[in-house]
């Protein structure tokens, strides 16, 4: 069973007074568990829309047989409080921007998705927090909040946070976007012994890249053209 299986996924944009936008138009792909696939496209091309896509941050259009399934399970045909869940226990995210809330320290931000699960899941969280946090080489900066450390360091913790639940799928949109050359080469090592060491199996990891030599690294590459995968 793939980790990761979408299908016919269609996006259109409506904006009043314009016409509408067509991003992406019947995508579908399959990620094995363990399997990391990175996604190429211009920029404006729709990666970021397929990733929200796939992480039910946003919905395909309807009436496409659009399916989307993480670990077996129907994201698109759940409910509300079923795909909030779904979201939280199997999936986890790493943005562009690192997206850390500032007014928490490390260990609570990387401890946040925790609080979205059963009390059994909140009860080791903070611990777990703490050992993904040393693990990613900020043991030291345990009591910090995010605004005291350099872009990288912040991208760290928000890859911690992504594992944080021990998901089945990581989508990560150019998570080295921010980030110089080296430093984006050392989130990249992060993500993927991180993911390797917190998870009872190694998630499957679809990845937004701009950068030949990341995308290098991953098993398989798509490329997003005229809202279609090729
Ligand atoms: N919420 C939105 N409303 C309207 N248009 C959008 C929205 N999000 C993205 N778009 C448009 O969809 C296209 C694809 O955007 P995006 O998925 O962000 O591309 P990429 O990540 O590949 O740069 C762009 O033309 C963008 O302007
Ligand atoms: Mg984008």
């Amino acid at each position: 069973m793939p980790a990761l299986l979408a299908e016919n996924l269609a996006k259109t944009y409506r904006l009043p007074g314009a016409a509408p936008i067509r991003v992406l138009d019947g995508v579908s792909l399959s990620v094995e568990p363990g399997e990391h696939v990175a996604i190429l496209g211009k920029s404006g091309s729709g990666k970021s829309t397929l990733l929200n896509l796939l992480g039910g941050l946003d919905r395909p259009d309807r009436g496409c047989g659009a399916r989307i399934e993480v670990a077996g399970c129907d994201l698109l045909r759940a409910g509300e409080r079923a795909r909030a869940r779904l979201r939280a226990s199997k999936i986890g995210f790493v943005f562009q921007s690192f997206h850390l809330l500032p007014e928490l320290t490390i260990v609570e931000n990387v401890r946040l998705p925790a609080l979205a699960l059963g009390a059994a899941a909140r009860r080791g969280a903070t611990e777990r927090a703490r050992e993904l946090l040393r693990a990613a080489g900020l043991g030291d900066r345990l009591g910090h909040r995010p605004a005291e450390l350099s872009g990288g360091e912040q991208q760290r913790v928000a890859v911690a946070r992504a594992l944080m639940n021990g998901p089945e799928v990581l989508l990560a949109d150019e998570p080295t976007g921010n980030l110089d050359a080296s430093t984006g080469m050392q989130i990249l090592d992060l993500v993927f012994d991180l993911a390797g060491s917190f998870s009872s199996a190694p998630p499957a990891l679809a990845m937004v890249t701009h950068t030949d030599a990341i995308a290098a690294r991953c098993d398989r590459t798509l490329r997003l053209e005229a809202g279609r995968l090729v």
